[in-house]
């Protein structure tokens, strides 16, 4: 039996004597593991002793169970040492790789901004919000009435043919202008009305000037004591807070159905200062609306008192007015949404 206990402690030896061989040779956790596995693991050396400890006689155990322990705890705790080495080596290196320079310049965070088309109603609306304006809307879609019969089109009116009109059915159509809000809100509110309307507006029309759907402010005053030099003043006003106090602005007769007398409004050409070029195709004005006093036929569709009352319309195309602000010679490009083009604003 001394020679069994002896032959043990033999094969102990050389397992650890292969241990510390096998260890200097690990080169990652991974390898560490297997080293375990084999020194350890189920099939190793020690515990297949251990398990067979019953082989042994009873009064020899307690020695032998302590001897094969001894030589694990060694294992163990060697396996332990490097294992910690490893995870501060490792722990280490991301340190140095993971360190960042913190002067670096950071990256910001891409803000959205408003189009140029809402900045340029914007503008306006605060012009007329400061002249005492309200601001009302009205819907897209349409019906032949508000769009065109109470805005004095009969129904055989051949100016309702200008308009290009996109009909959904014989009654119902995408209004081809902001002036149908006129009558809505005249239906809803008594004198005086201070208002304009911004909104969508379509017609079937496509070039470098038309797109079918394009943007309008609408203006509507109507009191009991009106004037065309009001309307003159309102829009003079406007015209240089938009584009400056060194433009002039003029009067053009012109005809509408729902405005009498009528007049297209022009200001003078920035390029040229009025000279003639090729923007202004060499007239030194540049067209940016329609306007006129409300045509008292409409005020007995509101059921206004026209002996009593009397006001001014005016109405303008937005893109029109960004393209004379910015120098825009396209207004397809408003609508392509190309990001180089809406980052200019
Ligand atoms: N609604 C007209 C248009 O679209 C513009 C306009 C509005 C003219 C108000 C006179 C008064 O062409």
């Amino acid at each position: 039996m001394e020679e069994k206990i002896k032959s043990l402690e033999d094969d102990l030896d050389k397992e650890l004597f292969s241990f510390e061989k096998d260890k200097n040779e690990v080169k990652s956790l991974h390898e560490l593991e297997l080293l375990e596995n084999k020194y350890l693991g189920k099939k190793s050396f020690i515990s297949q002793t251990l398990k067979n400890i019953n082989d042994f006689p009873q009064h020899m155990k307690p020695l032998i169970g302590k001897t094969v322990n001894e030589t694990r705890k060694n294992i163990e705790n060697d396996i332990k040492l490097i294992k910690d080495n490893f995870i501060k080596l490792e722990y280490d290196k991301k340190l140095r790789e993971e360190k960042f320079d913190l002067t670096l310049p950071g990256r910001c965070l891409e803000h959205g901004s408003k189009n140029i088309i809402s900045q340029v109603i914007e503008e306006i609306q605060d012009i007329f919000v400061g002249l005492g304006y309200e601001i009302a809307e009205g819907p897209e879609v349409e019906t032949d009435y508000y769009n065109f019969e109470a805005l004095n089109h009969p129904p055989d009116h051949p100016a309702r043919s200008l308009h290009d009109t996109f009909f959904i059915s014989d009654n119902i159509l995408l209004r081809t202008h902001t002036s149908p809000v006129q009558i809505r809100y005249m239906e809803k509110h008594k004198p005086p009305v201070y208002i304009i309307a911004p909104g969508k507006v379509y017609r079937k029309d496509y070039d470098i000037t038309h797109t079918p759907m394009f943007t309008q402010i609408e203006g509507l005053a109507v009191d009991n004591n009106i004037n065309f030099g009001n309307l003159k003043w309102t829009l003079e006003t406007f015209a240089h807070s938009i584009f400056g106090k060194d433009r002039t602005v003029r009067f053009r007769p012109h005809y509408f159905p729902f405005t009498e007398p009528s007049a297209e409004v022009d200001v003078s050409c920035n390029i040229c200062k009025g000279n003639g070029c090729r923007v202004c195709s060499g007239t030194g004005w540049l067209e940016i609306l329609g306007a006129g006093m409300v045509d008292p036929n409409l005020y007995k569709f509101v059921d206004y008192d026209p002996e009593a009352v009397n006001g001014f319309a005016f109405g303008m195309g937005i893109e029109r007015i960004a393209m004379l602000k910015y120098g825009i010679d396209d207004l397809r490009i408003f609508f392509e949404n190309d990001i180089r083009f809406l980052k200019q604003f």
